[in-house]
């Protein structure tokens, strides 16, 4: 592992690159579960952020084997999805409860009361109160301890679609063309893609007070270039967490082989 300082336009990041996206699954995965058993320890509850999509499966396949063959306890945690397509039923394959139960939950102790995922069943006139009760639950639990984010190639986080707002909470938003055209396979074929999501704000998850972003392969590579070292700004949301106190942004080396400061 390298760690990395590099100079966004805004300040410093915090870049961690491995030889493989196992590796950088293992770190975090260590990371978290570190803070959860001390968390446990002191008989309080670990809040956690997860994300979707293929980046961090890895990460999940080591939470489930820290849990199956270390003794981690997920009892105490209390999770928060970034994101949901919308509409969609929860019994899609495609949606992101469907992912979260397969991957991560059907695995570990997790109390399913616990458990927090955008609905994408709702009525329109139901979504913004709902989404105002999801920030305030969030709140509640007492914030985000650790947030998990992959990327999009359009430089989402979540589904903060360019054009997503610093000071923007959990909503419902419209997806990119690219995001959409991404989708495609998993849907086969871009008509059947939602065009739209919920999602946490910006702001949502910068106020989690540690967030790991990670990014494999190449293919990932120009929009982290931008994020991480490009200027912040609403083009790219992902660049906003340039801003943030506390982010690592968790790299193989296909994924960080266009940043500027190193050569891979
Ligand atoms: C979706 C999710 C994002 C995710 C992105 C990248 O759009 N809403 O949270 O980061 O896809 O997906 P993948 O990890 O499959 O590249």
């Amino acid at each position: 592992m390298e760690n990395q300082t590099i100079v966004g336009q805004q300040t410093k990041v915090n870049t961690q690159i491995f030889d493989a996206p196992e590796e950088g699954a293992r770190y975090v995965a260590a990371k978290i579960a570190a803070f959860i058993n001390k968390r446990n320890s002191e008989g309080l509850p670990t809040v956690l952020g997860l994300a979707t999509g293929n980046t961090p499966i890895p990460l999940y396949m080591e939470l489930v084997r820290l849990h199956k063959e270390e003794g981690l306890s997920f009892k105490k945690v209390i999770s928060f999805n970034l994101d949901e397509y919308y509409p969609i039923s929860p019994d899609d394959v495609n949606s992101y409860h469907y992912f979260m139960f397969k991957h991560l939950f059907s695995h570990i102790d997790i109390d399913r009361a616990n458990v927090h995922i955008p609905v994408g069943t709702l009525a329109e006139h139901m979504i913004n109160e709902y989404c105002e009760g999801y920030e305030r639950m969030i709140r509640e639990a007492g914030g985000i301890d650790i947030q998990i984010l992959g990327i999009g190639r359009a430089g989402h986080i979540g589904f903060n679609e360019p054009g997503s707002q610093l000071n923007d909470i959990t909503r419902l938003v419209t997806l990119n063309p690219l995001t959409i055209s991404d989708a495609a396979g998993d849907f086969g074929g871009a008509e059947f893609v939602p065009r739209k999501a919920l999602t946490m704000g910006v702001r949502t998850i910068m106020e989690a007070r540690k967030v790991f972003l990670l990014g494999w392969g190449e293919k990932k590579a120009e929009i982290l270039a931008k994020a991480i070292e490009g200027q912040v700004g609403i083009e790219v949301p992902a660049s906003f967490l340039q801003k943030h106190k506390d982010t690592e942004f968790i790299l193989d080396k296909g994924a960080a082989s266009k940043l500027a400061c190193c050569k891979y």
